[in-house]
């Protein structure tokens, strides 16, 4: 089997894959006020799904990621998780969600094959939850967060984009969450995007003053594995959770990566910020085209390049993330 690998020998054998770009909620972070993607869009099909995933697999994929948009508006979001359960080399099916409809289908969604999943909750303030994502929907996801913990999730992370004058004064009451609950916390510093400026520059905080005040507090950086990715990982003997903190404006955050994205409509995302994506849905219509579509993509992962540039004030040409899922 030949793996994918860049020029500066990072492996990739992870996928996010997007599966949609609409959203029911309106985080501010993620979408401007009033804006809406079209949702015209057709996204990948099943089949083609199969597709994508099959050559994925053959190049050493291990670990995909369904993301969206919120995935799971998906009307056969299940049938998705079954479709990427049925190829044996893929060992980690994971999901990244707003959790609307988690406290429903947690179970239906684990017994397809699901295992990970990782959940939004930008405060443990309701009034706050709501300012932020637009929806009053905070004591349903927290349902919906206890529904997975039963339903027997290898792990369930929940993502807090931290965020000046909005979040930012929840820090304690997220520690406090976590000191006797087992869960992983990731705390992800907000990112400018093309349509984000202005709220980029009303918001930001920056990710080292989050690590300053958790090592501070007596947290301390876990050796770092393979599996994390761009993210620190932190952990205190006095709190069974841990903490995760992406810091994607630090020096060297991109030496670790290790993922790929594709969205919703096909195209190869090598990166989150450096390039529009290369379409692929060319050479998802049937098994035959198996062998060109595993050139193309490593004749693509060549263009890798070693880091986004963000920390060098650039912006990247991504209009908002939920076109390339997170
Ligand atoms: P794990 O698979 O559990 O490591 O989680 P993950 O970080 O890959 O997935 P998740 O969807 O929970 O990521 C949360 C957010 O972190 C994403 O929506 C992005 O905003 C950000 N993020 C994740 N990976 C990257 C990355 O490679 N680069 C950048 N800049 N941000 C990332
Ligand atoms: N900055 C940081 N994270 C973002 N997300 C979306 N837009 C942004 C942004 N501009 C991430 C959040 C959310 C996930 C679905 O997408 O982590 O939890
Ligand atoms: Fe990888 Fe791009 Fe994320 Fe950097 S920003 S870690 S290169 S996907």
């Amino acid at each position: 089997m030949s793996q994918l690998q860049d020029i500066f020998g990072r492996r990739f054998h992870y996928l996010r894959m997007s599966v949609t770009d609409v959203c029911n909620f309106k985080c501010g972070y993620c979408l401007p006020d009033g804006y809406r993607p079209n949702g015209k869009h057709s996204f990948l099909t099943l089949s083609e799904i199969e597709q994508l995933v099959g050559a994925f697999a053959q190049v050493g994929t291990q670990k995909i990621r369904i993301t969206g948009g919120e995935p799971t508006l998906r009307k056969d979001f299940t049938d998705i998780i079954r479709a990427v359960a049925a190829n044996e080399q893929v060992k980690t099916i994971a999901t990244t969600t707003n959790g609307y409809r988690l406290e429903q289908h947690a179970q239906e969604w684990y017994e397809a094959g699901l295992r990970r999943i990782n959940v939004s909750v930008d405060s443990l303030d309701p009034r706050m939850f709501y300012q932020i994502t637009g929806e009053n929907k905070f004591d349903s996801v927290m349902r919906g967060i206890d529904a997975a913990l039963e339903a027997g999730f290898e792990r369930v992370k929940i993502n807090a984009v931290l965020l000046k004058d909005l979040n930012d004064k929840d820090l304690p009451r997220f520690l406090h969450w976590i000191k006797s609950t087992p869960i992983d916390l990731r705390f992800i510093e907000l990112m400018q995007t093309g349509l984000g400026a202005e709220y980029f520059n009303a918001h930001h905080l920056a990710g080292a003053d989050i690590q300053a005040r958790l090592l501070a507090e007596g947290w301390q950086l876990d050796q770092s594995d393979v599996d994390d990715g761009p993210a620190r990982n932190f952990s205190h003997a006095d709190y069974q959770g841990r903490i995760g903190l992406i810091m994607p404006y630090s020096p060297n955050f991109c030496s670790t990566c290790n993922r790929l994205r594709v969205s919703a409509t096909g195209k190869l995302h090598l990166c989150l910020f450096t390039e529009q994506g290369l379409d692929l849905r060319d050479l998802l219509q049937s098994p035959e085209q198996r062998p060109e579509l595993v050139e193309r993509l490593h004749a693509q992962l060549r263009l890798k390049k070693e880091t986004h540039f963000l920390h060098q004030g650039f912006t990247g040409v991504t209009q908002h993330l939920a076109s390339i899922g997170g």
